[in-house]
């Protein structure tokens, strides 16, 4: 009875307000700030916007979580629904919606060579004279912020040393805390803060310190990881625990500055294994603060489990008010994949991100007691004895009451240790965490584990640094040994030590938890945008924190693997910050369209991009493409968007309120399809439809472009006009695209009920190829 009222008690301090309080955090919307008032005036104005529905001075103060008085114009505050309805309801108010608990996603070297962006030569000064890390300076004029757990200010990833001083226009601060002080600043990260106010409100708990640092600083490794993803230095001889993936890591602009802002924090009462916990009450004053302090790029590793409308979106809200600035914004697509529609972050002004596979590999074969061999992958920091052992599987070597359909899951506490001691166990995946799997095995008493794929994973290997020897096999792998095993009284095994391969064929293909299109809140905008490398990347980690975020793991490691749309992301804002030191008066969406049009729908092989499955590949997982870096700093033409166009977008976008209250919509408004976007999506088309678009010349001065189209089926597609004589750089030209729906069409898109078809147009002049997706689905 005790235990039982001790653990009623915890988990009610786990609970959110919300739980037991009709109060709970609200972001409270009022657009942009007009610029004439003064800070104590812009207070004043938001507290008797709270004054209007709360009873006393007091009880409106005591509400108040954040006063946005920068760039963003709101108030986060701690409201009853109907207050919160009341307030929707007043003149100036934008939106009013609860604050979202985002969770991040759970779950370099060799990335940036795949993407071809260094030659083999190491070091900062010995890079391919004309390559775009050259031209770029390696970015180090450029100013890179990012939302995430902080940082561990002490890798050398983030050494400052030999860099010039910190850009002029830089006006962040580094805020000190718990075990962060200024001097953990420096000319490489030159900027930290921290944002607790929405987490505590929401939890009304103060942060547990025994589970973080109050302070910038990273004890979970995500945002050290990312960041040195983004910007990290030249580090060379770095590899993962065990030796695996040695090399020179190296961020994608490895003299950009560094700004953290410091917004997920650990789950209360949960593992850290698990993921964080981030909210928008305290990703908007980040950002608020990010555009005040002068970043040029910002990296969003962070998400939703499902997709949320703009005006209910921190991050979408924040994003806008960046861009309007031109600060490019790289967010994650979501690990949510491979289902449909499971996107997050799908704003036409951020870039999604999705995620996709490298060309390394760590093959560790499985060999079976009938000498089949099986190709297995792993980076065990461990090696068994080289003989044969017996091999048991999960689902037969479970203890009495574990329910029969988890019992293949290895999940905590399930497997008895009189059948599984010194024997390999095969578990498969579906359930639970990779590693929790591995952590039961060894206390069980097994002698190794293999990880098994479920149907969905397919080909796709994770690796984890198994607290024992151990190998991840893919589904079809997985289900031969469990034939074995079957087959035989005395099944045995033995597991080839994992090792470090590189250049593989075929590379990328996409990760199957990459969240995938259509997007169902605008279907009228293709997402996601981009792919990159997601999977197996290694980076710089905390050293607080342990390589599988276990609180049981006791191992410690300054670079460690992780995977997901979480490092795909930080990936494309590396390359758009060389591009803000190469075109420093380009737009961010001239700078995406940069990034899309010149991204590769081919993997190393020259085939189309595949799925882990082996399927290929279609924009809805992949968007325009895997990026490129080759000709990203040349596009030939760019397809520009303003905030304006923005606007207009979300006057005619279904149903959705626009973001800025001084805007207003024309009587008229516009399809979303007709956002000057770099690719083009129409849902439902009945009948004809036409667009319009227009390409901006950034390439040669004097050229002439023509166009292919290759028709998603279904549909006739029409351009007009099919040339485009350009006579200088800067000129404008626009075009129409005109879709007609044939008669008796045939489309499909597997798994929903919108059936979409895919095909492209391409502008070249020879040179330059100017590629943009088609998705269309018919009424
Ligand atoms: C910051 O903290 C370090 C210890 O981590 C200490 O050595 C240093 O003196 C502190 N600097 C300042 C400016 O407080
Ligand atoms: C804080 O976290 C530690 C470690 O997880 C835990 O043991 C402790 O009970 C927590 N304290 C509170 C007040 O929740
Ligand atoms: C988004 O907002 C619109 C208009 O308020 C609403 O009709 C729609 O259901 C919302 N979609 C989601 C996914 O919340
Ligand atoms: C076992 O799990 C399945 C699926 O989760 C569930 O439907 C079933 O009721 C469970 N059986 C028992 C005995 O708990
Ligand atoms: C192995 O045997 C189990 C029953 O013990 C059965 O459910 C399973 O389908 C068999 N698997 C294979 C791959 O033969
Ligand atoms: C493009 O325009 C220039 C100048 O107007 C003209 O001389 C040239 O013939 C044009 N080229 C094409 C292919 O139309
Ligand atoms: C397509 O358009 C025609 C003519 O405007 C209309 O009669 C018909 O209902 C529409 N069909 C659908 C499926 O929307």
């Amino acid at each position: 009875m005790a235990n039982f009222s001790l653990s009623l008690l915890s988990l009610l301090l786990l609970l959110p307000l919300s739980a037991y309080s009709e109060l709970q955090p609200y972001v409270v919307y009022l657009g942009e700030h007009s610029g004439e008032k003064t800070v104590q005036e812009i207070h004043d104005t938001h507290h008797s916007f709270l004054l209007s529905v709360k009873e006393t001075e007091e009880v409106a103060q005591a509400s108040l979580i954040y006063s946005y008085k920068k760039s963003i114009n709101g108030l986060a505050a701690l409201l009853t629904p109907e207050e919160a309805a009341k307030l929707s309801e007043m003149e100036g108010v934008v939106s009013v919606f609860p604050s979202q608990a985002k969770k991040w996603y759970v779950q370099t070297t060799r990335s940036w060579d795949f993407l071809g962006i260094k030659d083999r030569r190491d070091g900062e000064s010995n890079y391919e004279r004309g390559g775009l890390m050259h031209e770029a300076k390696y970015g180090q004029d450029v100013i890179v912020g990012l939302l995430d757990s902080g940082i561990w200010p002490e890798s050398t990833s983030f050494s400052d040393e030999g860099m010039g001083p910190i850009p002029k226009s830089w006006k962040g601060i580094c805020q000190a805390g718990d075990a962060f002080n200024s001097s953990h600043c420096n000319r490489k990260l030159i900027g930290a803060r921290y944002y607790l106010k929405g987490y505590e409100a929401y939890y009304d708990a103060p942060l547990n310190t025994s589970t973080d640092y109050r302070s910038p600083r990273d004890k979970d490794g995500h945002g050290s990881h990312t960041s040195s993803i983004v910007g990290g230095r030249v580090v060379e001889g770095v590899s993962a625990l065990g030796g695996f993936a040695q090399g020179t890591a190296s961020g994608g602009a490895p003299l950009a500055r560094l700004a953290m802002y410091k917004v997920c924090w650990p789950v209360p009462g949960r593992d850290p294994s698990e993921g964080n916990i981030c909210m928008d009450t305290d990703m908007l004053a980040a950002i608020d603060d990010a555009i005040g302090d002068g970043v040029d790029v910002l990296s969003i590793s962070i998400g939703t489990f499902s997709p949320v409308n703009y005006t209910d979106d921190g991050i979408a809200i924040g994003a806008l008010h960046a861009v309007k600035r031109n600060i490019v914004v790289a967010c994650s697509a979501g690990n949510n994949g491979p289902g449909p529609g499971t996107l997050s972050n799908i704003a036409p002004w951020i870039i999604t991100v999705g995620a996709s596979s490298i060309d390394r590999v760590f093959p560790s074969p499985v060999v079976l007691g009938n000498s089949l061999t099986v190709q297995g992958q792993s980076v065990a920091p461990y090696m068994l004895d080289d003989k044969m052992y017996p091999l048991v599987y999960a689902g037969d070597a479970v203890v009495p009451g574990v329910n029969n359909s988890v019992a293949d899951q290895c999940l905590p506490g399930s497997l008895s240790p009189e059948k599984v001691k010194g024997k390999i166990v095969l578990c498969l995946r579906r359930l639970g965490t990779r590693v929790g799997k591995g952590l039961e095995v060894r206390r069980a008493g097994g002698a190794a584990i293999f990880l098994g794929n479920s149907r969905l994973n397919g080909n796709e290997l994770p690796i984890d640094s198994y607290f024992l020897p151990g190998t991840a096999v893919a589904f079809e792998d997985a289900t031969n040994i469990l034939s074995y095993i079957n087959s035989t009284k005395n099944p045995t095994a033995k597991v080839v030590p994992g090792m470090t391969v590189i250049n593989v064929k075929p590379a990328p293909s996409m990760a199957s938890f990459s969240s995938r299109g259509p997007n169902v809140i605008e279907p009228n905008i293709l997402k996601p945008d981009i792919t990159a490398p997601g999977i197996n990347i290694l980076a710089s980690w905390s050293e607080k924190s342990s390589p599988t975020k276990l609180l049981s793991d006791h191992r410690r490691v300054k670079y460690n693997f992780d995977s997901g749309t979480s490092m795909s992301c930080p990936h494309v804002a590396g390359i758009a910050a060389l591009l803000k030191a190469i075109h420093p008066s380009w737009s961010s969406a001239a700078i995406r369209s940069a990034i899309m049009t010149t991204a590769r729908t081919r993997n190393n092989m020259g085939m189309p991009l595949t799925d882990a499955t082996g399927d290929t590949a279609n924009p809805f997982s992949y968007g325009s493409g895997h990026l490129d870096p080759t000709n990203v700093a040349d596009p030939g033409l760019v397809y520009d968007a303003s905030y304006t166009d923005y606007l207009l977008f979300l006057c005619g976008s279904s149903g959705l309120k626009g973001l800025d209250s001084s805007f207003k919509c024309p009587k008229k408004s516009p399809s979303a399809s007709n956002l000057n976007y770099p690719s083009l999506s129409i849902s439902k088309l009945n009948g004809t439809m036409t667009v319009k678009r227009t390409v901006t010349n950034v390439g040669d001065g004097e050229s002439v472009y023509l166009v292919t189209i290759r028709p998603p089926a279904g549909v006739s597609v029409k351009i007009a006009p099919r040339v485009l004589n350009f006579s200088r750089v800067g000129e404008k030209k626009s075009f129409t695209i005109t879709v007609k729906a044939k008669k008796d069409s045939q489309v499909d898109w597997r798994g929903t009920e919108e059936k979409f078809a895919f095909g492209s147009y391409t502008w070249t002049d020879g040179i330059h190829h100017v590629r943009s997706p088609m998705a269309v689905s018919l009424a």
